[in-house]
């Protein structure tokens, strides 16, 4: 992404800031996993939105209207002994050079000059609560200020939720970040598409959950959104199993949830298909009714309607669904009015989507369920979940739980779906496996 898309951001949030004001806004350190050995570092996704900046351990100051700079950089200096060791780092001058810091500082530091950055600023916009040293850190500063008061010097009077204006700036996605998006979706289809061709009775869940990973990777995606979820039969009614630990048997279902990650945006698609690559009566007639809730709700991902409605839709569908394969009883609407389908489908239709796979931003207003608007990308995921052993339910249906999950935006027309590469129809997924 062009360093232009972050400065316009920037601009953006300081036009609401408005002037007498300051953000700041901290990435994380690396995590140890054990001894000398650190968990792969993932910026945090606010500060990477503002900055495109990937290194750990740098803090994000804006002011609006300041003399000597608006766009403040904290980072590590660059130190060529430990850049031997752990790589390459920006430096102050990178800060300034490839990523538009007006002025850049060592983040060892911080303390000394951000007290100064609060002085005469009225508003501090910062997201409270998600490092509780760093909020500490804040209200130091914040005391040194005030205590300089009888010096004439003012600071702070009012903190705002950085969180809050940032989460609903990420909501609506520009092109740049649409065609992030897009990348991303095509990769993870693509990847999706080669397990649906090479699966076999016989594989290991993880060796479906392996082959994902090795396609993203050697596509340039050297991260996942998120750990694969690979089902086969009864384990796919687990809705976050991750053990992906067991064979792949003749005659059952495979569910495999996986997305990966392209420049900090995440991929989030679903399939579900026969291990042998044919459907029986059963598993077809459940994968059906899935595929057509799945449609319906797609369908209604469209400018002016609600946050809730594909939801909705995809609730009447399966209800009507259950009803007719005698897995539920009674009538379609009391069987709605008492969400008797929630026992097969537990969660949601959907979560938007961006650089966190369940992405940030309200779903209601005041609390009412939020009109959809072209740039917002969504799921789209509805499921049916039978487990081994479920009550009152024949046993040709147990052991079973089937997903269909794709990527969409809403656009003023039709509904984008940017995950499209992926067969989902029984006749597509059989010929890609035949
Ligand atoms: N992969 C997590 C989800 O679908 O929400
Ligand atoms: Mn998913
Ligand atoms: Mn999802």
């Amino acid at each position: 992404m062009k360093a232009a898309e972050f400065k316009r951001r920037r601009r953006q949030l300081m036009g609401m800031m408005g002037p007498d004001s300051v953000a700041i806004l901290p990435t994380g350190g690396e995590t140890v996993r054990n001894r000398d050995v650190h968990y792969p570092f993932r910026p945090d996704s606010d500060f990477y939105y503002l900055t495109g900046f990937g290194e750990p351990n740098a803090v994000m100051v804006l002011v609006p209207g300041r003399r000597h700079g608006e766009f403040i950089l904290f980072c590590r200096e660059k130190d060529p002994e430990k850049e031997l060791w752990d790589g390459y780092r920006a430096g102050l001058e990178g800060a300034v050079a490839d990523f538009g810091a007006d002025d850049a500082f060592p983040i060892d530091d911080l303390d000394e000059i951000l007290p100064g950055l609060l002085e005469e600023r009225e508003r501090v916009f910062y997201a409270m609560g998600s490092d509780p040293a760093f909020d500490k850190r804040l209200s130091d500063w914040v005391s040194q200020v005030r205590a300089r008061s009888r010096a004439g010097v003012y600071g702070p009077i009012e903190f705002l939720a950085l969180d809050h204006y940032l989460h609903d700036m990420r909501l609506y996605k520009s092109r740049a970040e649409l065609s992030v998006m897009r990348r991303a979706a095509r990769l993870s289809a693509r990847a999706h598409s080669e397990l649906m061709r090479g699966c076999e009775p016989g594989m290991f869940e993880y060796q479906l959950a392996a082959q994902f990973s090795h396609h993203c990777q050697m596509q340039g995606a050297a991260h996942l959104a998120y750990p694969s979820i690979v089902g086969g039969g009864d384990n796919a009614c687990v809705l976050h199993y991750v053990e992906n630990g067991d064979v792949l048997r003749d005659g059952d279902l495979v569910l495999i949830d996986a997305g990966c990650e392209v420049e900090c945006y995440a991929s989030d698609i679903t399939r579900t298909f026969p291990v042998n690559g044919r459907f029986n009566a059963a598993q077809r007639a459940l994968y059906e009714l899935v595929l057509e809730a799945q449609l319906a709700a797609i369908d209604k991902v469209r400018p002016g309607n609600l946050w809730i409605d594909p939801h909705r839709a995809a609730v009447r569908v399966l209800t009507k669904g259950l009803l007719r394969l005698g897995l539920l009883r009674g009538t379609l609407a009391k069987a709605l009015k008492s969400e008797a389908y929630a026992r097969f489908f537990m969660h949601r239709t959907g979560h938007w989507l961006g650089m966190d796979v369940h992405d940030v931003g309200d779903y209601k207003i005041d609390g009412h369920w939020r009109e959809l608007e072209p740039g917002m990308v969504l799921t789209v995921e509805p499921g049916l979940y039978v487990p081994r052993g479920a009550k009152g339910v024949a046993k040709k249906w147990q052991g079973m739980g089937i997903r269909i999950e794709d990527d969409v935006a809403v656009t003023k027309g039709e509904p984008d779906v940017l995950t499209r590469d992926v067969p989902k129809s029984i006749e597509q997924i059989e010929a890609l496996m035949a």
